[in-house]
């Protein structure tokens, strides 16, 4: 059983990523979850996170407000593919619990401390909050068992630049501090989320199932993109059962100082001079998606 804590910004596939852990107790204890701004604001990802913890009545899930800004501006950008709101402007519950007291940085420094080696950080949006978390306390390091993210592309075009995705864009500050850390790490970048594509007649079915999953499939067709993908849920989706994915190990670099390429992930694999031993992540490149999206309809019915 994997042990994590989930950090993110809700965002409809970040609450399908919630759900999905939510509904995947054997593989994942979900020690909590932390919010970032990014898709929207940090009040509303905060706000959403908690939305989505009441729809499946698990009011029991400490919910921490994290950063309001990336480390290097101002102002965050947001997208607009998730609805005003950030989840596709669906009827949803209010929150029937409030935020934790305490900040998101510190509950997880906090956490990594009690539980050495033991938890899974896994970042779904921009990551400002896990590179605070080591600057303000770089003896976490060596405590996270893993950080399993959502972000980059390593081999294919961006999504909000030629070359960079979105989660990296935000604040390619605080992935470099991230990425560069000397964590074990998985990436699931575009290269592979592209491929967890869903269709509408999945939709159709899903949506019969259950009165939650209405209202996920409701929020999934609100998805302002031609081409809805699940991004964020291959996180937890490779926790719960690995074998779905293939991925190559590689040496990573984020490009954070040069505006033209803001974001960018630069990999680094075999065939270039790469010793075995200097690697530091590895990529996920491909994904048996018909299993996923099985997989993914099995659990979210068991809510
Ligand atoms: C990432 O950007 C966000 O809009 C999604 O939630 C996902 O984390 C995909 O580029
Ligand atoms: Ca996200």
């Amino acid at each position: 059983q994997h042990k994590i804590i989930l950090d993110c910004d809700p965002g409809i596939d970040d609450a399908v990523a919630i759900l999905l852990a939510l509904a995947s107790p054997e593989e994942i204890e979900l020690v909590g979850i932390t919010t970032v701004s990014g898709n929207v604001s940090l009040e509303r990802t905060s706000y959403n996170a908690r939305r989505i913890c009441t729809l499946a009545g698990r009011e029991d899930i400490p919910v921490y407000a994290g950063c309001t800004r990336p480390m290097l501006e101002a102002e965050c950008i947001h997208t607009t593919v998730h609805g005003n709101d950030g989840l596709g402007n669906v009827k949803l519950p209010q929150p029937a619990f409030s935020l934790e007291p305490q900040h998101a940085v510190d509950f997880i420094i906090h956490t990594l401390h009690a539980e050495p080696g033991q938890i899974t950080l896994c970042p779904i949006g921009p990551m400002t909050n896990i590179a605070l978390a080591i600057i303000k306390d770089p003896t976490i390091v060596p405590k996270i068992k893993r950080l399993v993210f959502m972000g980059g592309a390593a081999f294919c075009p961006g999504n909000v630049s030629p070359t960079a995705e979105f989660n990296i864009y935000v604040d390619p500050w605080a992935a470099h501090v991230v990425l560069s850390a000397g964590i074990p790490q998985v990436m699931f970048g575009l290269d592979v989320t592209l491929q967890a594509k869903i269709n509408a007649p999945y939709l159709d079915a899903l949506e019969q199932v259950n009165p939650l999953l209405k209202t996920a499939t409701a929020m999934l067709r609100n998805y302002g993109v031609s081409d809805p993908c699940l991004h964020d849920p291959c996180v937890i989706a490779w926790l719960i059962d690995p074998s779905l994915f293939t991925g190559i190990a590689g040496k990573i670099s984020v490009s954070y100082q040069d505006d033209q390429h803001r974001g960018q992930t630069l990999v680094a694999v075999k065939p270039r001079h790469l010793d075995d031993d200097s690697t530091n992540i590895d990529v996920m490149t491909e994904v048996d998606n018909p299993r996923l999206l099985e997989m993914l309809a099995e659990r979210l019915s068991r809510l």
